[in-house]
């Protein structure tokens, strides 16, 4: 039997920390019922310490899942450690992930801690945890660039009071993958008890090289999990990519001889799961998940995979979820229909009554698109959890006149806590007009940082998918609306970012 790679991912916590990625609580909960259908091994679901709204969420997602462990991260203090716990109670498996820099810069410019104090605090945290959970994990944050004697020092003590996992960040995403590698082969070799621990790699993407470092943790270090997010999510450039770990690890099966217990058909749902909610868009050329990763353009190419797929092709694009772009559903599709396929999607609904509001929508999107995909799915649902979740403005109606020559004019109605309101304005262009029609009522005063536009099944008859960035008093946010008409995909996704933006801004003060 080959030896296991767990797959920990950490898309909820560190995916999440990217600006404008946050999620609600909603969202979280549909995408960690996505992962264990994905049979991730590990979700971390959230810093349950960070806020009532994580604490929440962690406690929300250990309610429902069962099959994969559910992990709180927490900084190494009993307070932080405490409230992960609680908010863990009731996984049916439940990890706690604890941290503290070992940098020397960390340690000095950050924490103001010396090197004895960071060690008594991880030792004495690490004891606390496992005094809670069965099984905890242990990062010493900026591991990479910390110095490996010292590292050493605290790895061994946090492997002797119990740790079971210890993960090994490039937090800032400055490693090599051979100089990594070898890194972690040096731990592994120099800490008198690291056979007593699985040993974790943690990369992030700065130079572009997250998915080689873990690899060269996993081939030369030894590691035997490794922390990513779908699509690469995370702050900066990114963390290490899930799906392009999973297909490497299985697709050079012969070179790493390792087992992952990830379904890979589920990876395709995933990803666009995970971009829907956020609104990060994948870049067409993305290894596995994007457009264009099993699409061949060049005639030579084409010729070659039409006699033998093998010749252009390493993976099969059905093995990781991709399906033709086949028609699912269409006007005639009925509710159990709409319903079994929701289902497939891993979409889970609390209630008949979300159902039935759901498949009311999608009657009302089949009258005006005749295919209906998956993707048009997944972006109906997500409207209609972003409507549940986040009611202070909401869609209703838009009306705009766009002719060669004149000023578009745009009308837009919509409530606003509840009261129907109509903004007019005019604008550059019919987008601008409506947009500005919202801001007539609701003077955000929010400055747009991105406003990107993208066609969900690929053709101008597809539903158009807009997101919109909004910052405001150092808040970021990521509003997602599809609609086939782009405008209305606009304002919908403007007032999805407005909506974030006040349920952040209601989150804040609730803190104090
Ligand atoms: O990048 C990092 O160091 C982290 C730790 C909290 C594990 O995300
Ligand atoms: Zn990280």
């Amino acid at each position: 039997m080959a030896e296991k790679l767990i797959i920990f991912d950490t898309t909820l916590r560190d995916g999440e920390q990217s600006p404008g990625a946050s999620m609600t609580r909603d969202e979280k909960l549909r995408i960690a019922r996505q992962l264990e259908r994905l049979k991730v091994d590990v979700i971390e679901a959230g810093f349950p310490a960070s806020s009532n709204g994580d604490f929440e969420c962690v406690q929300a997602i250990a309610n429902v899942i069962k099959e994969s462990t559910v992990c709180g991260l927490s900084r190494a203090n009993d307070r932080d450690i405490a409230r992960a716990a609680e908010a863990l109670r009731p996984a049916a498996r439940a990890r706690i992930h604890t941290f503290i820099a070992t940098s020397a810069l960390h340690m000095e410019k950050k924490l103001r801690m010396t090197p004895d104090q960071v060690f008594e605090q991880a030792r004495l945290s690490v004891r606390f945890a496992r005094n809670l959970v069965g099984d905890v994990e242990f990062s010493p944050e900026d591991g990479y660039r910390s110095d490996v004697d010292f590292l050493c020092r605290v790895l061994e003590a946090a492997i002797s009071e119990g740790a079971t996992t210890i993960n090994v960040p490039d937090t800032v995403g400055y490693a090599i993958p051979e100089l990594y590698g070898n890194f972690i082969r040096t731990l592994r070799e120099r800490i008198p008890n690291s056979d007593k621990a699985v040993w974790s790699v943690h990369c992030h993407n700065d130079l572009g090289m997250a998915v080689a470092n873990s690899l060269a943790g996993v081939k030369i270090g030894g590691a035997r999990q490794v922390e990513c997010t779908i699509n690469g999510l995370g702050e900066r450039a990114g963390n290490c990519s899930l799906e392009e770990i999973v297909m490497a690890v299985k697709t050079r099966k012969d070179y790493f001889g390792l087992e992952v217990g990830v379904d890979a058909r589920h990876i395709l749902a995933t990803s666009r799961m995970v971009s829907q909610t956020t609104g990060f868009v994948i870049q067409p050329n993305k290894a596995v998940v994007g457009a264009n990763a099993f699409a061949h353009a060049s005639g030579i190419h084409q010729d070659g995979v039409l006699k033998a797929r093998d010749t252009y092709e390493i993976m099969r694009a059905e093995d990781v979820g991709w399906t033709n772009n086949k028609i699912v559903l269409g006007k005639l599709s009925g509710r159990n229909a709409f319903k079994q396929r929701l289902q497939e999607l891993g979409v889970a609904m609390d209630s008949e009554a979300d159902i039935n509001t759901a498949f009311a929508r999608f009657k009302e999107l089949a009258d005006r698109k005749s295919d209906i995909f998956d993707e048009d799915i997944l972006a109906l649902v997500s409207d209609e959890s972003i409507a549940r979740d986040h009611e202070k403005y909401m869609f209703i109606s838009l009306a705009q006149h766009s002719e060669t020559g004149e000023r578009p004019q745009a009308t837009v109605v919509f409530t606003a806590q509840g009261k129907e309101v109509t903004g007019e304005s005019d604008g550059n262009g019919p987008v601008d007009a409506s947009l500005k029609a919202i801001e007539t009522h609701v003077k955000s005063g929010a400055e747009m940082v991105l406003y990107s536009v993208n066609a969900i099944s690929g053709s101008t008859e597809s539903q158009g998918e807009v997101t919109i960035r909004l910052q405001n008093s150092g808040r970021v946010v990521n509003g997602v609306g599809a609609d086939p008409d782009i405008v209305v995909a606009s304002a919908k996704a403007y007032l999805n970012a407005l909506n974030k933006l006040q349920s952040k801004s209601d989150a804040v003060a609730a803190q104090g």
